[in-house]
């Protein structure tokens, strides 16, 4: 067995004050050596050729990799083979020329597409460090609305095909995020502990950045975790001077402006004297901002470098003509340069920088443009990817369970790659996010289904495979049996609900024991069908749904009694007679009750027309043209009736035709359920709309509230505040929105109440007590920021706009307990149980249970990742999930011993083969430590 320190789980090699050397493998230093030298008594210019490559934005990823005519060229010209084409080339006629290279999704469509002899030259280019991989993920990914497990994921897919494409000298060894718009401190976290030296990014909030070009303080050290040991989440970070532009009147691309260096002073316009002039003032303007004598400058920016010999036969003409005046006395030295060699000689200088512990958001890059929409937009594609991603960890881990006959089902191959791919795709910033055009937003969804597509028939065989049974595509049974597969490394209860025809059902489960279930009529202004609900536990298990068997249905009207939803042991929750609003939420184990009134609003989408500004709301940017929201209610009361049964109870509320909510209160469960559902947003008004509901509490918050990044560790929000910075507050809503990509709280000390979210949305806490959560956008114009499109959205089945439902799960719990409830839940919200289908009764010889844990894991570890990585190895991943600070019973380091948990498959077992050094048999995790692990096993 060899424990390889794969994606994660690298110590980062972080520029520190300390100035302790880098402490990088021998080989890198081959590859560093390419460093071109530089002049410590001089100003020295990092020249780094670049190209931001948008894996889909305004046009698919696949129509910016060829940039054909017929691929909406009218839209954007670009073409991404002809970039990799034309740098390649450049940088063979001339040596001192380097290029950085960082979407690996669009570098392996061109690879695939070489030569082995181009591959050989493209080899010894990055050999000797003249095209260098930065980032490297498959994609550059959002930060603001990605869960941590998919760009992990993605980040691995990138960096393990440059590892066997290019071996150590193809290992970027610098995160760069040029474009994302605000910056997650998980993500900084993820970086430092996949092992980058450094990070560096282009936007940042505008006043954030006046205050550090002031202080001098664009470089700096981010401390990205609050759990983590220092240095284990440390990270250098670098602010770059022009977001990622050249700096102003020196872009020398076919897509810019700019008068090329005309140097032959026979000819007309001969220009050095004048290009030289304006260059070193750019440097020195720009060196005023930084500590160091080293300055870093991009030269390129989206889809450029198409004709690289514009850029190159410009740049090696600057080089030349300021550098020749270095003897007329000029101190600024120019070179061709590389992120990396940029990184090394900061390290060098060896500085104190300054610390930062807080995050980028929101990122506004003018006082009425706050870039806190996308937080929210495209509320359905969002889920999709969410869910795209518990179906591929599913797909992984039966991948393994299944071993390689799994991959040959009978209704052909399947694989996890498609989808693999597909989400690596979902997670670039203009993906997830929600800022592509429609046509876009279409493609990605599309990759994803063909994604699930390819997992369905790996998954369909295999769990038939494990219960002995063929699963059936018809979906029509008069008596079907579902399976249940449980991805978590904890036994869960999870309540399945099905849409039936039938009004009575029997359900059964695998000794069969009837389950406690229940059939549901819809009420007709939600849905027209009907739902069988059943609550079901543990994993990998088969319950069978037999129509004979009658339960009888009760409807209650609520009309006349006060509703009321109560379960035994957990929650109790009450709703005011008079609004039908929620109005109080116990907790029947703590005795704990706060008051909680919730509420649907809309903010009337600012057009652009008012006199502080022109910006209207669009995909990116939330403006509101009122503080105030609108209530969507035009009724004193909602509508509202109870439905009331041993497994669930239901209060359904109709607050308009457009809004409407389902509580839901499971008899087991410690969460309540809001479920939403929000559309056809309507615009006959022409008033764009950004739907929200608002929690109002009693909790004492004092302007606090606390929000998760990118699904893992928890940062505190307060109201028009900033940590590192003086804030001026010129949107008091906008300008208050964070992400919320799995979780969001307000505490007092004696109560938390945690919202569980099902997708990335936005929200925030304007009032004490208060948190409201953006659900829906619809909106007219578009915001000015690219894509050139309002966030309209229809489709064929909701030609009046797109109608989106989604749900929230709230708990009440003890500040010091909380974690112990929303931690193990949110997990359950990300990885949901995949439900297969089976029509007649079993046969008596059908395998009704199976696990693949011979016992679950201790609760504080979650199983992040089980996947097959090659014919004989396993890529496991585990995952402290709690925070050092948030439970007595589960901040606690906590050793798993992988042989004892290991996995089984109906007779065959997977074992651990050898190991390299046995003390690895058991594993020590620290509160929200990530352990990577490529298990090389054996079937027996
Ligand atoms: C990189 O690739 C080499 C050769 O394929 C392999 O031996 C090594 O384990 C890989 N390293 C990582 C970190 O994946
Ligand atoms: C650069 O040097 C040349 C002479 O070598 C001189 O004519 C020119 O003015 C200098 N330009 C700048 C901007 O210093
Ligand atoms: C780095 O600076 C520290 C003081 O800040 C000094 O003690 C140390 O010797 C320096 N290291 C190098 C390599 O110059
Ligand atoms: C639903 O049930 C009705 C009668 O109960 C039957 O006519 C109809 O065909 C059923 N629909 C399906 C899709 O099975
Ligand atoms: C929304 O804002 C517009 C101004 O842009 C205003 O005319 C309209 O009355 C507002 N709608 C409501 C319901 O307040
Ligand atoms: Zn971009």
């Amino acid at each position: 067995m060899l424990v390889c320190n794969m994606a994660l789980r690298l110590r980062p090699v972080t520029v520190l004050s300390t100035g302790s050397p880098l402490s990088v493998a021998k080989c890198v230093f081959v590859c560093f050596q390419s460093c071109h030298a530089t002049k410590p008594d001089m100003l020295n210019v990092h020249l780094v050729p670049h190209t931001h490559d948008d894996v889909g934005w305004l046009k698919t990823v696949d129509q910016y990799y060829y940039g054909g005519d017929l691929d909406r060229n009218n839209i954007q010209h670009a073409g991404v083979q002809y970039i990799l084409d034309s740098v390649v080339d450049q940088l063979l006629k001339n040596p001192d020329r380097r290029f950085i290279y960082v979407e690996t999704a669009f570098f392996y469509r061109w690879w695939k597409q070489q030569s082995s002899s181009m591959q050989q030259t493209v080899k010894q280019l990055v050999d000797e460090g003249r095209l260098e991989f930065v980032n490297g993920g498959w994609c550059m990914s959002d930060e603001a609305t990605t869960h941590y497990s998919a760009v992990i994921d993605q980040m691995t897919l990138g960096l393990r095909f440059l590892n066997e494409t290019f071996g150590v000298c193809g290992r970027p060894r610098v995160a760069w995020h040029i474009d994302p718009f605000g910056h997650a401190r998980e993500h900084a976290s993820m970086f430092a502990q996949m092992g980058f030296d450094g990070f560096f990014f282009g936007r940042v909030d505008y006043q954030d950045r006046a205050r550090r070009m002031k202080d001098k303080e664009q470089e700096l050290l981010w401390r990205a975790s609050s759990s983590l040991t220092p240095p284990m989440a440390d990270l250098f970070t670098g602010i770059l001077p022009n977001g990622y532009n050249p700096p102003d009147g020196f872009c020398w691309d076919q897509l810019c402006d700019d008068a090329p260096i005309r140097d032959d002073p026979d000819l007309e316009d001969y220009n050095v004297d004048d290009v030289v002039t304006r260059f070193l003032k750019a440097a020195n303007t720009q060196a005023l901002a930084y500590k160091t004598n080293h300055i870093i400058m991009t030269m390129g920016s989206d889809f450029q470098y198409e004709n690289a010999n514009l850029w190159y036969k410009n740049l090696d003409k600057l080089i030349l003509y300021v550098n020749a005046n270095q003897s007329s006395g000029s101190k600024v030295n120019l070179l061709y340069s590389t992120p990396s060699c940029y990184l090394q000689e900061l390290h060098r200088a060896n500085l104190t920088w300054p610390l930062k512990e807080d995050d980028f958001f929101p990122y506004a890059d003018a006082a009425h443009d706050f870039w806190t929409g996308y937080f929210t937009s495209r509320p359905a594609l969002k889920r999709y990817e969410r869910i795209s991603n518990s179906n591929l960890q599913t797909c992984n881990q039966l991948e393994v369970l299944g071993g390689p006959a799994s991959r040959k089902g009978p209704f052909g191959a399947g694989d996890s790659q498609t989808l693999s791919k597909a989400m690596a795709v979902a997670q670039h910033h203009d993906a997830v996010s929600g800022t592509e055009k429609q046509h876009v937003a279409n493609d990605y969804a599309k990759r994803l289904a063909e994604g699930w597509q390819h997992c369905q028939v790996l998954q369909n065989p295999l769990i038939s495979t494990f219960y002995g049974i063929l699963a059936s595509a018809l979906f029509c049974f008069p008596q079907f049996s579902v399976g249940v597969y449980n991805p978590l490394a904890h036994p869960v209860t999870w309540p399945v609900r099905l849409p039936v025809n039938g009004t009575a059902y029997g359900v059964t489960d695998a000794t069969g024991k009837p389950v406690d279930s229940q059939v549901c009529v819809l009420p007709r202004f939600i849905s027209i069908r009907r739902f069988v609900t059943a609550a079901l536990a543990k994993r990998g298990d088969m319950k069978r749904f037999v129509s004979e068997g009658v339960s009888s249905v009760q409807i209650h009207s609520g009309r006349q009694e006060e509703p009321r939803l109560r379960s035994e042991r957990y929650l109790q929750v009450t709703f005011d007679p008079d609004t039908g609003l929620l109005s109080g939420l116990s907790n029947l184990e703590t005795k704990q009750t706060i008051k909680l009134t919730q509420n649907f609003y809309w903010y009337n989408s600012s057009r652009g027309n008012n006199a502080e500004s022109k910006q209207p709301s669009g995909a990116y940017i939330f403006r509101p043209n009122s503080s105030t929201p609108l209530v969507v209610s035009k009724t004193a009361k909602v509508q509202s009736f109870q439905v009331k049964h041993s497994v669930v109870q239901e209060v359904r509320q109709r607050f308009s035709p457009w809004v409407s909510q389902v509580v839901r209160l499971y008899a087991d469960s410690k969460a309540l359920e809001l479920e939403w559902t929000v559309g056809p947003v309507p615009i006959n008004d022409w008033q764009g709309k950004e739907v929200i509901t608002r929690l109002d509490t009693s909790i004492k918050t004092s302007q606090l509230f606390y929000t998760d990044s990118n699904g893992r560790e928890v940062l505190q929000r307060r109201k028009d505040f900033r940590p590192t910075w003086e804030l001026k507050q010129t949107e008091p809503i906008a300008g208050n929105y964070y992400p919320i990509n799995s979780r969001a709280f307000l505490k007092d000390d004696e109560d938390q109440l945690t919202v569980v979210t099902d997708r990335s949305q936005g929200g925030s806490s304007l009032q004490n007590g208060s948190l409201e959560i953006m659900l829906h956008r619809r909106l007219l114009f578009d915001d000015y920021r690219g894509v050139d499109e309002a966030l309209n959205e229809a489709s064929e089945i909701f030609p009046d706009g797109l109608v989106v439902r989604g749900r929230l799960f709230l708990t009440l719990d003890h500040p010091a307990s909380a974690a112990d409830t929303h931690r193990p839940l949110a997990q359950q919200v990300v990885l949901q149980p995949l439900l297969t289908f089976t029509d007649g009764d079993l046969s008596p010889e059908t395998q009704l249970e199976f696990s693949g844990l011979q016992a679950a894991l201790p609760s504080a570890v979650h199983l992040l990742t089980l996947s097959q990585w090659d014919k004989d190895s396993v890529l496991l991943r585990l995952e402290h999930q709690f925070q050092s600070d948030e439970s007595q019973v589960n901040s606690r380091p906590v050793t798993v011993n992988l042989q004892l948990h290991w996995f089984c498959f109906s007779e065959e077992k997977l074992m651990l083969k050898e190991f390299e050094d046995p003390s690895v048999t058991e594993v020590t995790l620290r509160p929200m430590e990530i352990r990577t692990f490529l298990l090389r096993v054996s079937r027996r």
